[in-house]
């Protein structure tokens, strides 16, 4: 029986994030900045990119060592063509006992079918707001909110478990705090307030764009009786409550403003297979050498727990203490949150 792979501060490995693309086809602003992201701009080629097959290896690798959720993530993981295959083969991995993905659902209305029939479940839904002149300054590419929610409505038809992601800004969406609560609530679906946060460098971000839990939830009291939900598993990341008066959830990802790195059981693979061990970090380790010099699963494996046991990081929590963080960060896109 394999012992966890327990890290420095003893959290251990359970969660893989799998990056399948760093291409999007929006610019959020607080993630892709179009004058950054621009039509020059050198996406990783596609020979560097890990294909399906080694994506399932590697996944594979990460099961034996204890991890049974993986989260596929972009970019736009649905950019990827044909995903579906991949999730076909993510589903039968032994130990694998969840699988999400998170999108911008703009083509859900295509792709949900294929999905779902590919075994998919689970699906985390990025929306910023539902007016459409803050929805469509927010996304970058002038994308109405109707698009998103259609590929919503599309995937709750076909029997998808769903949550909503909505990134709070300062000065550029609070104001849809409320309406996005309502909305969601009546229709049952969990909504998740994520605290803007300084991932990459190409964001602008300061403390002062930052709408914190503490102010979200004092706005939502007024309108709403909320009671808190214990966590449903250890390092879990949204802190959750329910309403009183209806049967739906809402959740707070407070990266910023309460930091959960004591918990974080999170290993993050890029689209061209390295290793991160944490969300804010600099430099990764690169597996996809090994995936393609004939390294035996052994000697993977035995890199990857190594890489494990060394991790120390806890940016969040440093953060919140004031010290300042690395100023070389991996972008969001590349690592997909
Ligand atoms: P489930 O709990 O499985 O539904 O997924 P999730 O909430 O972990 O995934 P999702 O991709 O929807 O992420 C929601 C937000 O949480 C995004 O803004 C992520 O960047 C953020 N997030 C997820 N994991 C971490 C983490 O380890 N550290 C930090 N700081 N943020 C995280
Ligand atoms: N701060 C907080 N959340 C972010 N996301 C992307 N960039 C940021 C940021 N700077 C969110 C997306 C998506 C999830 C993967 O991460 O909106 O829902
Ligand atoms: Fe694309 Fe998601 Fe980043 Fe927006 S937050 S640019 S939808 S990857
Ligand atoms: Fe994990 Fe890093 Fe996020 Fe902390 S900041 S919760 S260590 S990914």
């Amino acid at each position: 029986m394999l012992k966890t792979v327990q890290d420095t501060l003893k959290r251990p490995l359970q969660d893989l994030r799998i990056s399948v693309t760093d291409r999007c086809n929006f610019r959020c602003e607080y993630c892709m900045p179009a004058e950054v992201f621009g039509p020059d701009h050198s996406f990783l080629p596609k020979d560097q990119v890990l294909t399906f097959e080694e994506i399932e290896r590697l996944a594979a690798l990460f099961a034996d060592l204890g991890v049974k959720k993986i989260r596929l993530t972009g970019g736009e993981p649905l950019l990827r063509r044909d995903i579906s295959e991949l999730i076909n083969k993510l589903i039968n991995i032994e130990g694998i006992s969840d699988i999400g993905l998170t999108t911008n659902g703009i083509f859900l209305p295509k792709q949900a079918p294929a999905l779902f029939t590919a075994g998919l479940r689970r699906l985390n839904i990025s929306l910023d707001a539902l007016n459409d002149d803050i929805f469509k300054k927010m996304n970058g590419r002038g994308v109405s909110s109707k698009a998103v929610l259609k590929g919503i409505d599309t995937a709750l038809q076909m029997g998808f478990d769903i949550k909503v992601n909505m990134v709070v800004q300062k000065g550029m969406n609070e104001q849809e705090i409320l309406p996005m609560a309502k909305y969601f609530r009546d229709m049952g679906v969990t909504l998740r307030f994520i605290e803007f946060m300084d991932v990459g460098n190409s964001n602008g971000w300061n403390l002062d764009k930052v709408v914190s839990k503490k102010e979200i939830f004092q706005m939502l009291s007024k309108e709403f009786e909320l009671i808190a939900v214990d966590a449903s598993y250890y390092g879990e990341v949204a802190k959750r409550y329910k309403y009183k008066e209806k049967d739906a959830e809402i959740g707070f990802i407070t990266s910023v403003s309460e930091s959960f790195c004591s918990s974080c059981t999170r290993a993050r693979i890029s689209a061209d297979g390295k290793l991160f061990t944490c969300l804010f970090a600099s430099k990764g380790y690169d597996l996809k050498s090994y995936l393609r010099n004939g390294s035996t699963d052994d000697t993977i494996k035995n890199e990857i727990i190594s890489i494990w046991n060394h991790r120390s990081d806890r940016y969040s929590d440093l953060r919140t203490n004031k010290q300042l963080g690395t100023k070389d960060k991996i972008e969001m896109s590349y690592i997909g949150g």
